[in-house]
């Protein structure tokens, strides 16, 4: 493929299309294509005002995508309430895709999947839906993407890609066009399910290395000792891997492990120390609520007739997302126990965090009552360095993690 020819789509425009899609959009013709109306429209509005891009480049419509060349498909791929992976999304577009497809074209996945999906599920629903045969009419690439959102300094422009592809063909095309917006190294894996499984084990590890840091916190504190400063201590020998006790929360690492022992469970096999993670980093919010209780109890008396402000509902600081965020269970844990809890983001969108989770999320200021008893940071938001809060007693998560 001639990359002067090249006409991209990409599928799923959120944390991780849409900066794919204005990179991609820098360099070659390239359509974005999301199911959610608004998404579209919001796009559309906001660039529009930018004068930034056309709004004909955005679609809900796959019969719009169907002269591309090559598409990318990033779509979620979460867990469901039993934590059990949900590919609906992916499966999905497979069929949309495979409805309008023109063959010669190259479908690149980069949502994060269980090793073995790409070959097993999503290759024969394009061929079943679109009459069209593997390598022969069309072919597939999976790349996954790696950049962890609110990272200022890794993006998709300075981070490694690692890339793999049903043909050679597939393979050499993803690298000239990966290269194209990418300035670093592009790793070409053997197969898609070693690919795949990469993506996954660096979720894991980092599940797994947190868990221990949550596990080795719990030491700590019976101990008497600051995680923290043990922390700091160990890392200064070369091979210590650095990982601070936290709620594991967000789209990525606190799912993408139950994706593997799925998978695995399904292979026979099973992966305890993978689970027992798992576990311990679900009950790190139960431990740091009752922590926190049992701390103001001592300082304050009853905390029963007390009101309480929590800053930060996002997952992490930084940003607005509040998907799996663990502070949701943290308030659901603590409201019993306060005469009044309000939550105060800035970042968040309130309406889906009433929707999602059914708590009143304040985001201006004026919401704020003139005083509280106890603030809780649980994130340091850059925003909240200039907020000032008339409170009895201050707090921080990371003292009860
Ligand atoms: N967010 C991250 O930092 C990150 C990092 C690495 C990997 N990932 C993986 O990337 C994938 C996407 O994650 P995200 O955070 O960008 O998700 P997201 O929810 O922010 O965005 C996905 C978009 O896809 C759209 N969509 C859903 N079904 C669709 C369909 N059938 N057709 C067209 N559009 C559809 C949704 O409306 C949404 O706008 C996931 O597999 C995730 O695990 C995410």
């Amino acid at each position: 493929m001639d990359l002067d020819n090249v006409k991209l789509s990409i599928v799923g425009l959120g944390y991780v299309g849409y900066p794919l899609f204005k990179l991609f959009s820098k360099q070659f013709d390239c359509i974005g294509i999301d199911n959610n109306i608004k998404v579209i429209q919001r796009f559309q509005e906001n660039e529009s005002e930018q004068g930034a891009f056309c709004n004909s480049l955005y679609t809900t419509d796959y019969v719009d995508i169907a002269n591309c060349n090559i598409h990318i498909v990033t779509v979620p791929t979460p867990i469901d309430r039993f934590n059990n992976p949900d590919i609906t999304m992916l499966k999905d577009v497979c069929v949309n895709l495979a409805t309008s497809m023109k063959p010669g074209c190259i479908i690149i996945f980069e949502s994060t999947v269980a090793p073995g999906t790409t070959d097993e599920i999503c290759i024969p629903l394009l061929e079943q839906y679109s009459g069209l045969k593997i390598n022969a009419d069309f072919h597939v690439g999976y790349s996954p993407e790696r950049v962890n959102v609110g990272d200022i300094h890794h993006n998709t422009a300075n981070t490694s890609k690692i890339i793999s592809a049903s043909s050679d063909y597939a393979l050499n095309v993803m690298y000239i066009l990966y290269s194209a917006i990418i300035d670093a190294p592009i790793i070409k894996a053997t197969s898609i399910k070693v690919a795949e499984a990469a993506k996954m084990y660096e979720n894991v590890q980092r599940d797994v290395l947190i868990a221990l840091a949550n596990e080795y916190s719990n030491y700590c504190h019976s101990e008497g000792i600051d995680i923290k400063e043990v922390t700091a201590c160990a890392a200064t020998k070369w091979n210590f891997s650095n990982a601070l006790p936290g709620l594991v929360g967000g789209h990525c690492i606190g799912v993408d492990p139950y994706y593997v022992i799925d998978r695995a469970q399904q292979n026979g096999l099973n992966l305890p120390l993978i689970r027992t993670a798992r576990e311990v980093n679900e009950q790190s919010v139960i431990k740091s609520a009752y922590r926190f209780i049992h701390r103001v109890n001592n300082n304050l008396g009853n905390t029963k007739s007390l009101s309480l402000l929590v800053l930060g509902f996002s997952y992490k600081q930084d940003i607005g997302d509040i998907r799996n965020t663990k502070i949701a269970k943290f308030i659901e844990l603590v409201t019993p126990e306060f005469s009044q809890v309000n939550c105060f983001d800035p970042l968040v969108d309130k309406q889906a965090a009433k929707q999602e989770y059914d708590i009143d999320v304040l985001t201006s200021l004026d919401e704020l009552k003139p005083s509280y008893n106890v603030t809780i940071k649980m994130h340091n938001h850059t925003c909240f360095a200039a907020l000032s809060v008339n409170s009895e007693q201050f707090y921080s998560l990371d003292q009860f993690l």
